[in-house]
């Protein structure tokens, strides 16, 4: 809506005018359009693992994968300030990124399907589960990285005997923005099996090694990135200095081209060691977290969110924030995903320091978590 204040009664009326035939004041506009810093409409937020867990529990007793119309049993982290854009905010957590927590039940298959919108996941807990992306079956455990980049072909499968859970992440909100969504349904209930299983992570066993083929980049080089190895990364770099801000952390990356593991979406594992306080910082590109170990908090624009194992929080577009781990004996580990190579490719990343206070946010309140 156009702020009319300033304008006499005859401009005024002018832009209902304008208005009425859809069109619109350029002069009355431009603050709106050129905004001197970014304006976000999702906000710092936290979701709670017990909530998440409650939920998905009930989500359990009303659904079977693979039924009807139950293609996939999720259960999504919708932004409040993202809501009032319909169905359901989009699916948005950030302005780009959709985030859920996915349960898959022994015996279940949830089918084969493709679509525009690129997937990675974080294993969260339980055993025995795996996907078949573009007709290579990958088998995953908890800590493990998957992709799914854009259309490729993938149906999950659980032939253990507990119900395993991830995390989702997709470009969702961004598909949907830019008007460029579709899907299509394999016509089979599995899809075939074109290579031998775990492909990928056999080929690239070595780490910082490629097969001398490719050299022609692939677009799914390696789909299973395996949290042992990305322990031992971690660890590697914990023998010297945290980085200030960030602790250690690491990026999952194509090992075929060097570029991040997913064309639009980014992820890293982090680990901040034991009393360790980052400074603040911000940035354009906006990140979903999730705790995959430990416990602290991050204060985002000075309210702190204190988080445990199994929690999400998502940092919108150009909010300060800082990380602490709250153990004296234990890491925490961070996962989480960002829309780096998207704001990337459009020249938008910009980043700051927060340069007060010894990069500290005066922390003025505490966010109060729904639970359960
Ligand atoms: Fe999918
Ligand atoms: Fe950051």
């Amino acid at each position: 809506m156009l702020s009319n204040q300033q304008w006499t009664k005859e401009l005024q009326d002018f832009h209902e005018e304008l208005e009425a035939v859809n069109l619109g004041p350029l002069w009355a506009s431009i603050s709106a359009f050129n905004s001197v810093e970014p304006i976000a409409k999702p906000v710092p937020y936290l979701w709670k693992r017990e909530l998440i867990d409650d939920k998905l529990d009930k989500a359990k007793t009303l659904l079977e994968v693979g039924v009807g119309s139950a293609e996939r049993r999720a259960v999504f982290l919708i932004n409040p300030g993202m809501k009032d854009l319909k169905p359901y905010g989009w699916g948005g957590t950030t302005q780009t990124l959709y985030a859920a927590v996915q349960a898959v039940n022994p015996g279940e298959l949830a089918p084969p399907h493709r679509h525009t919108s690129a997937a990675l996941r974080f294993v969260m807990k339980g055993r025995g589960g795996y996907g078949t992306v573009d007709g290579e079956r990958i088998t995953f455990e908890p800590g493990d990285y998957l992709i799914t980049p854009d259309w490729s072909w993938h149906e999950h499968i659980n032939e253990g005997e507990e119900p395993v859970i991830w995390m989702d992440c997709l470009d969702t909100p961004f598909i949907m923005a830019m008007n460029v969504s579709f899907t299509e349904f394999y016509p089979e209930r599995r899809q075939p099996l074109t290579v031998p299983d775990d492909f990928s992570s056999r080929r690239y066993q070595g780490g910082m090694v490629r097969p001398v083929s490719d050299r022609q980049p692939k677009n799914i080089a390696l789909g299973r990135y395996r949290w042992d190895l990305t322990k031992k990364a971690l660890d590697g770099l914990s023998e010297f200095d945290p980085d200030p801000v960030e602790g250690y952390a690491v990026e999952y990356i194509n090992p075929s081209t060097g570029r991040d593991a997913d064309g639009r979406l980014g992820a890293w594992m982090q680990k901040l060691p034991p009393k360790f306080h980052g400074r603040a910082h911000r940035h354009v590109h906006t990140n979903v977290y999730h705790v995959y170990q430990g416990r602290g908090y991050t204060v985002m624009n000075g309210v702190r969110f204190d988080w445990s194992a199994g929690d999400f929080f998502a940092v919108p577009s150009w909010t300060w924030h800082e990380h602490v781990n709250l153990s004296d004996i234990q890491d925490a580990y961070l996962f989480s995903t960002n829309d780096i190579p998207m704001m990337e490719a459009f020249h938008f990343e910009r980043q700051a320091d927060y340069l007060e206070n010894d990069g500290h946010q005066e922390v003025v309140d505490a966010f109060q978590p729904i639970m359960p």
